[in-house]
């Protein structure tokens, strides 16, 4: 039995590439075992509180290794609730579309929700930042209008290394990828480019 938490980028519906191919992910993954559950966020539709005022200062004090004031305390409640929650996958599936070379605004912003010390990393001066998310594999879906995947413009790919990195910040050590690119090309080099996608899934999502 495992829990797939997937995290959804695209505001596009059932038009929307990358999560179409988060389908054929989450269909082998049901298939694979009839225990296997799946709890879908999309970001869009959250209400991701602002990081702003006392939930930012409550970081700030945390940084600092001082207690939070009672207000800040009491802000940083929603922040902790919904990294918990987060962290209580067995297994993560997040898709996104490529918006101006990175991921859109409101997935940056689940990020900066969930990345927070205590919660999902932790830092010493002896030991510096270690992430908190481990033994757990995650698997993301780029997809793009245009192709990433030469020398001329792999220098603007700042969607797949940047959430990379972050994911592995805190913890994630086990991360597989699958791009969907170009898919604002002609029909024929857009299907191919869906069918190879989705392949790729429906292996991933059935744990092969
Ligand atoms: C606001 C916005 C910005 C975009 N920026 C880029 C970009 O920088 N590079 C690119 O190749 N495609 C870009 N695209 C195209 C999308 O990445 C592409 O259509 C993708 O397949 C959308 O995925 P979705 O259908 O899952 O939403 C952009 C699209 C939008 C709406």
């Amino acid at each position: 039995m495992s829990q797939l938490l997937y995290i959804q980028a695209s505001p596009r519906g059932t038009r929307s590439s990358s999560s179409d191919i988060a389908e054929h992910y989450i269909d082998a993954f049901k298939s694979a075992s009839t225990d296997n559950s799946v709890t879908t966020l999309n970001v869009w539709q959250m209400g991701l509180p602002e990081f702003d005022g006392d939930r930012l200062n409550a970081k700030y004090s945390f940084l600092h290794g001082q207690n939070p004031t009672e207000a800040e305390a009491a802000a940083w409640q929603q922040i902790a609730s919904i990294a918990e929650h987060f962290k209580s996958a067995d297994q993560y599936l997040i898709s996104t579309p490529m918006w101006n070379f990175s991921i859109p605004y409101k997935l940056k912003h689940f990020i900066d929700v969930i990345t927070q010390p205590g919660l999902t990393f932790s830092f010493s001066p002896d030991t510096g930042f270690q992430g908190l998310v481990t033994g757990k594999p995650v698997t993301a879906i780029y997809s793009r209008g245009g192709e990433y995947d030469n020398e001329a413009a792999s220098g603007m790919d700042f969607q797949k290394p940047y959430l990379e990195m972050v994911l592995g910040f805190i913890g994630f050590k086990d991360i597989n990828s699958i791009i969907v690119e170009p898919t604002l090309a002609d029909p024929a080099t857009f299907s191919a480019a869906m069918n190879k996608a989705s392949v790729t899934a429906a292996r991933l999502g059935g744990g092969t």
